[in-house]
């Protein structure tokens, strides 16, 4: 069966990895992006198989996050499969952050990272629903359980969305929906450039015993068993894809 599979943020990096995993198991992707348009195009372009399709959103603007989503079942024919992976990684240092600014990337993350997310959720629902159940999968961060002290509200953003994953699971198994979650730590994409390019880069990759960070094939690897028919029970569960560079109990 040919799935309709919406990826929020697919116009690079672990999306684009998520979407191409998903192409090439014979599903069709709705790739969705912010502000680039032109990278979008080529994703799914470059897709494996016909079908797919290219969906606009600010995940911030609720009304416009209605219309993505139900622009990617109408187009698709279907939705079986949400993966909230959109998100921002915005730098809040509190000892060195003026008030304003310190409120303004609050605002900002929770909206993508999390209100997004639970918005997309909502709009989803009645089409996974339509489609006889599905899943949702949710990319988080291992910086929601080791802790994120330059970027708290990125941390604080991560938590509440395993939390909301979790109510999720509970709540839509009565629709046949699964709700899992990724939590990768660091991983090779523009997000964490700058960091990995910078002075703190080696001590990054040797928080790992592999000695270096994931691959976002990796992370979609992941993505992609968790969307699997056979991952039905694992519905609520939160999957490390951290190299073992932070082991929890
Ligand atoms: N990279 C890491 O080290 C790492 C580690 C742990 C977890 N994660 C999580 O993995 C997910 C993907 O990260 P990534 O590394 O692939 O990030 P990325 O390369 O920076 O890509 C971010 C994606 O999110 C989209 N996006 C950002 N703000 C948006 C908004 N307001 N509305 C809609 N879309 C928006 C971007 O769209 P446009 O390009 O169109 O603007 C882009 O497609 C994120 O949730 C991130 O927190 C990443």
């Amino acid at each position: 069966m040919t799935r309709g599979v919406l990826v929020t943020g697919a116009s690079r990096g672990i999306g684009r990895a998520v979407a191409e995993a998903f192409a090439k198991a014979g599903d069709r992707v709705a790739v969705h992006y912010n502000s680039a348009a032109r990278q979008a195009g080529e994703v799914a372009g470059a897709l494996h198989g016909d079908g797919h399709v290219v969906v606009q959103a600010d995940l911030a603007d609720a009304a416009a996050v209605r219309r993505a989503v139900d622009t990617a079942a109408e187009r698709l024919g279907r939705l079986d499969v949400l993966v909230n992976n959109a998100g921002v990684y915005l730098a809040h240092p509190p000892l060195s952050t003026s008030y304003e600014q310190w409120q303004e990337v609050w605002s900002a993350t929770l909206a993508t990272n999390l209100t997004g997310a639970a918005n997309a959720t909502f709009c989803a629902v009645p089409h996974l629903s339509a489609a006889g159940g599905g899943t949702i999968v949710n990319v988080s961060s291992r910086g929601a359980f080791r802790g994120e002290p330059d970027h708290p509200a990125y941390g604080a953003s991560k938590a509440a969305l395993n939390g909301f994953g979790q109510s999720m699971a509970l709540a839509l198994a009565p629709q046949h929906i699964s709700v899992a979650t990724v939590a990768p730590g660091f991983v090779d994409t523009d997000m964490a450039r700058e960091i990995l390019d910078g002075p703190q880069g080696e001590a990054i990759r040797q928080q790992s015993p592999f000695g270096r960070v994931a691959r976002p094939e990796e992370v979609a690897a992941a993505v992609l068993w968790l969307a699997s028919p056979e991952a039905v029970f694992a519905s609520g569960t939160i999957i490390d894809v951290n190299g073992a560079s932070y082991l929890r109990s």
